[in-house]
């Protein structure tokens, strides 16, 4: 679940909507956090398993690959130099002694072999990518033939909340819009199962993770509902604004109003989604066009 971060355009944001200000790592820890047992459950790797985390960021999820596959050797890779080592010192602080090597690559052109791994992790990165279908379908060539992929990633229109604003809506309405218009989809986490299978994963299994706080889970409302969603809505203002989509005011109550289903009368919902698929075998004839030389 990513944002759009007005006010980090100073930073090294690149092609990223997201920028990587000390603000949004800091937002992309306390996710992670407050979401791995949801997230990272049933995902373990074997000891001596070959396992690439797909645009790592900050190292908020590799903290808890490490954790809990601490026999897996672990690449890790980013587009951004400013992100990897966050990660870097994320982990190390951490865990130290972990066996993770980072990468500084583009998914789209990973400097690794054809079939360096055992399995792939991607959470979060699809929804900001112009063409998830291809890019999932370019993964598989580091992937080996009966290796899995495992995604995450989450679906803004699963937000619902009580009490109700149709101000709150229109702002979370306006994330999502921004994020389309820069190329990524903030809804894509119902459209995972077609998107594996259109890449040519087999065995996927996709199913949603919800998370719901009200009065009797604060630590939730908390760390969720304000740290993460409604912080990640907050931060498009700017861009919103710019855009013409909503004024400051109307903006600001939006998020008030979302703010609010974090008291102790009110409720929030919202749904991420997790895909695990099986690189098939190549056959023959589908080999002929796939690959290429191996690199790294
Ligand atoms: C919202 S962050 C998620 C980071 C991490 N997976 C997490 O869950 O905390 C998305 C990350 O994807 C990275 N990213 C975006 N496009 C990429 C690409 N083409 N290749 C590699 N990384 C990419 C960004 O740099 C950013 O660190």
């Amino acid at each position: 679940m990513g944002t759009t971060v007005d006010d980090q355009r100073g930073d090294e944001r690149g092609g990223y909507v997201h920028g990587y200000s000390r603000r949004e790592a800091d937002r992309l820890g306390d996710q992670a956090d407050a979401l791995a047992a949801l997230l990272h459950d049933g995902t373990a790797y074997p000891e001596g398993s070959r396992v690439l985390e797909v645009g790592c960021g900050v190292g908020a999820q590799t903290v808890h690959l490490v954790a809990r596959s601490p026999g897996a050797h672990l690449t890790a890779v980013d587009v951004s130099a400013a992100s990897l080592d966050q990660a870097r010192a994320r982990v190390a602080a951490s865990r130290p002694g972990a066996d993770v090597r980072w990468r500084e690559a583009d998914l789209h052109d990973l400097p690794f072999s054809d079939a360096a791994f055992d399995h792939l992790f991607v959470c979060f990165v699809l929804e900001h990518l112009p063409d998830p279908r291809a890019a999932l379908a370019g993964l598989r060539r580091v992937l080996r033939p009966g290796g899995t992929l495992t995604v995450v990633e989450g679906d803004h229109g699963s937000a619902f909340f009580h009490p109700d604003s149709a101000r709150a809506r229109a702002a979370i309405a306006h994330q999502v819009a921004l994020q389309a218009a820069a190329g990524g989809d903030a809804l894509i986490g119902r459209r995972l199962r077609p998107l594996l299978t259109a890449a040519g994963y087999r065995r996927v299994t996709a199913g949603p993770r919800t998370v719901y706080a009200d009065g009797d889970r604060p630590g939730l409302a908390r760390a969720f509902t304000l740290g993460t969603f409604a912080a990640m809505v907050e931060s498009v203002r700017g861009d919103a604004v710019a855009a013409g989509l909503t004024t400051p005011a109307d903006f600001d109550r939006g998020i008030a109003d979302l703010r609010r289903t974090a008291a102790a009368d009110g409720t929030f919902h919202y749904t991420f989604f997790k895909a695990v698929a099986v690189n098939p075998p190549v056959s023959r004839r589908a080999g002929a066009g796939r690959g290429g030389p191996g690199r790294g």
